[in-house]
């Protein structure tokens, strides 16, 4: 799934690193560790392919001089400003009633975090290897700190298959309140759009494209809407404003925002 990727490491950082070097082996990624000198804004830039590097703050992944980890405490600020109101996600996910919720496409986690901080008992599945990485070093800082240490509690970090998961649930039996999909989404056709984002997930969204390339490990979801309508009473699907339905089907209903939306699909209605 992921092709053999440096890690750069300073000496000062080396058990560090060779303590992911084992995680990530374990979970079938390549990983070749190289011992620098100055892991550097300028040895970034020269380095420009997709990489991992690790220092003080842990694991990242970097590529065209940036890094980038999914730092939930960076988030604190966001949740703090963020209430059942004034949050669409809030009223797609119905987070008033504290649901029980499946994420089933992690990604940065963000998400995740804003729905567990506004109630909701996540759990969230995440396939990729690296990113399943860099999301359990969020989750572990998060912990750490006092205002997240309540949120991440109610966030159940799972690394697995979304269609592999909810197809098991649904043998199962097992049923939650929601499925929340957020799959990634063709770049090309986002450039269509006018979306101002901020240039810090700007960059986030251009290192996750850059591991997610399109002709390979992007899953574009649309397998995932028929699962997830049978194990969730909602399932809400994010997509970029003007985008096509995910797997060309219509919801129930929309709430519509500035650059996304939320598509949602209710099992009522499904039935009736
Ligand atoms: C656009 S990102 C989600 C962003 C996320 N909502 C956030 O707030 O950061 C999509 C993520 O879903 C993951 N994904 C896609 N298909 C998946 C599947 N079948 N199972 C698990 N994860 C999947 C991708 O690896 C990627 O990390």
């Amino acid at each position: 799934m992921v092709s053999e990727l440096r890690l750069f490491v300073e000496p000062e950082f080396h058990p560090a690193a060779q303590h992911y070097l084992s995680v990530l082996q374990g979970r079938g990624v390549a990983v070749q560790l190289e011992v620098i000198d100055k892991l550097s804004a300028r040895f970034l830039r020269l380095n420009p392919e997709l990489a991992l590097c690790v220092d003080q703050a842990g694991l990242w992944l970097c590529a065209h001089g940036m890094k980038m980890q999914p730092d939930w405490r960076a988030e604190v600020p966001r949740l703090k400003r963020a209430s059942l109101k004034s949050e669409m996600i809030a009223r797609a996910c119905n987070l008033a009633e504290k649901p029980k919720l499946i994420d089933a496409t992690a990604g940065l986690g963000h998400d995740s975090l804003l729905m567990a901080h506004l109630g909701a008992q996540v759990t969230l599945l995440e396939r990729h290897p690296i990113l399943f990485t860099l999301l359990e070093d969020s989750k572990k800082n998060a912990a750490q700190d006092a205002f997240l240490s309540p949120v991440v509690a109610r966030i159940d970090l799972i690394f697995a298959d979304s269609a592999d998961y909810l197809s098991q649930q649904a043998v199962q039996h097992q049923s939650v309140d929601v499925v929340y999909l957020d799959p990634m989404f063709p770049q090309r056709d986002q450039h269509q759009q006018a979306i101002k984002k901020q240039a810090q997930v700007k960059k986030q969204m251009q290192l996750l494209h850059l591991l997610l390339p399109e002709d390979g490990s992007m899953d574009l979801g649309d397998a995932l809407l028929g699962l997830a309508r049978q194990v969730a009473k909602r399932v809400v699907v994010k997509r970029p404003r003007l985008a096509v339905y995910l797997a060309e089907q219509a919801p129930n209903h929309q709430w519509q925002g500035d650059a996304c939306r939320f598509d949602a699909y209710f099992q009522e209605l499904l039935e009736a």
